[in-house]
């Protein structure tokens, strides 16, 4: 086991009706002043975001509301808010949604502590965070893990890059998770948010680092806990407690505790929001298509790790360390399936790339062949084009 650190300063309040307890965290983590930030309209839609200002109101908290975040959230987006919150003088940032919302809130919340600076810079590696406005979320859909992560994307429309930087003052102060404020998703976003989350372990799980016992048995339960409750959910949206399961694991594998002892691999995402920045495809889509390609190339290196994955998640009883990889690899695409979500790009909406976009997106991904990805098998530029080709 290495050395580790371990920060989830996170207030969970979980459960149904949840949410009415926005205006009295607010004001414990914040003061009373709030910028909302929520999404393209479902909140409005179904009801929350009345609910939750009714809520802040009846705290004595004042607020003002920056709606229409994109998935992909966008730059320009996050200036406006930075804006709109050094001129109220918010206390607090509230994102009212999913990832997308949330990375906005965290975005707005940076640039907000020190507005003399381009937002942006943090995303480019310009500059390191030093402060954050203190942010809070109402989560309305299992999936980026955001509600207690230290991670933000955002995408810079201008250039099409998609970036994501980790700091602790990411890190929401509280997370507020109702799971039946999920009910109301549309099932390519339920399934994309099931792969999100699975994902999330498996990029902890598949690293060079042996031992590990009690986060290995973490990450498994985790995966299958994901894949009992998946299966549940996909055919019962309202199943309380399949949707609770999600949610909770949504958190609990991006906090860090899938992966304490060990180094994060994270290829699979950094070749995705290639794709998600040139694209703008679903983030859990991006994930699911480049995977098994993904898995395909790096199983050798370690057939023993992908062979217990195999049995411990999957059940796979296979002597033969090779079969056991490959059958794990297999039974991981065609659960994808089942929900399905897509295993290679020629399934997502944009459907099969020349070979010239391929080799683009690795260039981007590798900022032009001078650094390497992942852990489990360091990646260059011509690695990640193979990923790609082979995933197209
Ligand atoms: O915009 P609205 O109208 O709210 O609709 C959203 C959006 O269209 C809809 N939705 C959310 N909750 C709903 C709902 N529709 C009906 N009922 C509900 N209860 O779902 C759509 C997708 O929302 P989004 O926030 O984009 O989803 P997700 O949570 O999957 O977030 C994806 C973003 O998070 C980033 C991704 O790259 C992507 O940009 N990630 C952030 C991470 C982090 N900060 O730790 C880690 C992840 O790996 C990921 O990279
Ligand atoms: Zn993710």
């Amino acid at each position: 086991m290495k050395n580790f650190m371990q920060y989830a300063p996170t207030e969970i309040v979980f459960g149904k009706d949840a949410e009415k307890e926005a205006g009295r965290l607010a004001k414990k983590w914040g003061g009373d002043k709030v910028l909302i930030v929520y999404g393209g309209g479902s909140v409005k839609k179904s009801g929350l975001l009345d609910r939750v200002k009714a809520e802040l109101a009846d705290a004595g908290v004042s607020f003002q509301e920056l709606g229409g975040v994109k998935p992909n959230p966008r730059l320009g987006l996050v200036r406006e808010g930075v804006k709109m919150a050094v001129d109220f003088g918010a206390h607090l940032i509230l994102a009212v949604g999913g990832g997308s919302v949330i990375d906005t809130a965290k975005a707005v919340a940076i640039g907000a502590a020190d507005p003399s600076v381009d937002v942006w810079s943090y995303w480019a590696g310009e500059r390191q965070v030093q402060a954050a406005l203190p942010v809070g979320v109402i989560l309305t859909i299992s999936a980026a893990g955001s509600e207690t992560s230290d991670s933000a994307v955002i995408t810079n429309e201008e250039t099409g890059k998609k970036a994501g930087i980790n700091t602790d003052f990411n890190r929401p102060k509280f997370a507020i998770m109702n799971p039946e404020l999920t009910y109301t998703l549309p099932k390519y976003q339920l399934t994309c948010g099931i792969v999100d989350i699975m994902m999330h372990t498996l990029e902890r799980y598949f690293t060079p680092v042996d031992g590990n016992m009690l986060t290995d048995e973490i990450a498994e339960g985790l995966l299958r806990t994901m894949i009992t409750c998946g299966k549940k959910a996909y055919e019962d949206q309202t199943d309380y407690d399949a949707m609770s399961e999600i949610m909770w694991c949504g958190s609990i594998s991006h906090n860090n505790l899938t992966g304490l002892g060990r180094p994060k691999d994270f290829l699979c995402h950094k070749l995705g929001h290639e794709i998600g920045g040139m694209f703008d495809v679903a983030h859990g889509a991006t994930l699911s298509a480049i995977w098994g390609s993904w898995a395909r190339y790096v199983y050798k290196i370690d057939p023993a790790r992908f062979a217990r994955y195999g049995e411990k998640v999957w059940g796979i009883v296979e002597d033969d360390e090779e079969k056991a990889a490959v059958a794990a690899i297999e039974a991981t695409e065609d659960f994808f399936r089942s929900l399905h979500m897509p295993v290679c790009i020629g399934e997502l909406e944009i459907g099969v790339q020349s070979d010239e976009v391929l080799r683009k997106l690795a260039d981007s991904a590798t900022k032009g062949d001078t650094i390497l990805l992942g852990a489990f098998k360091k990646i260059d530029a011509q690695d990640a084009y193979e990923i790609y080709k082979a995933a197209n």
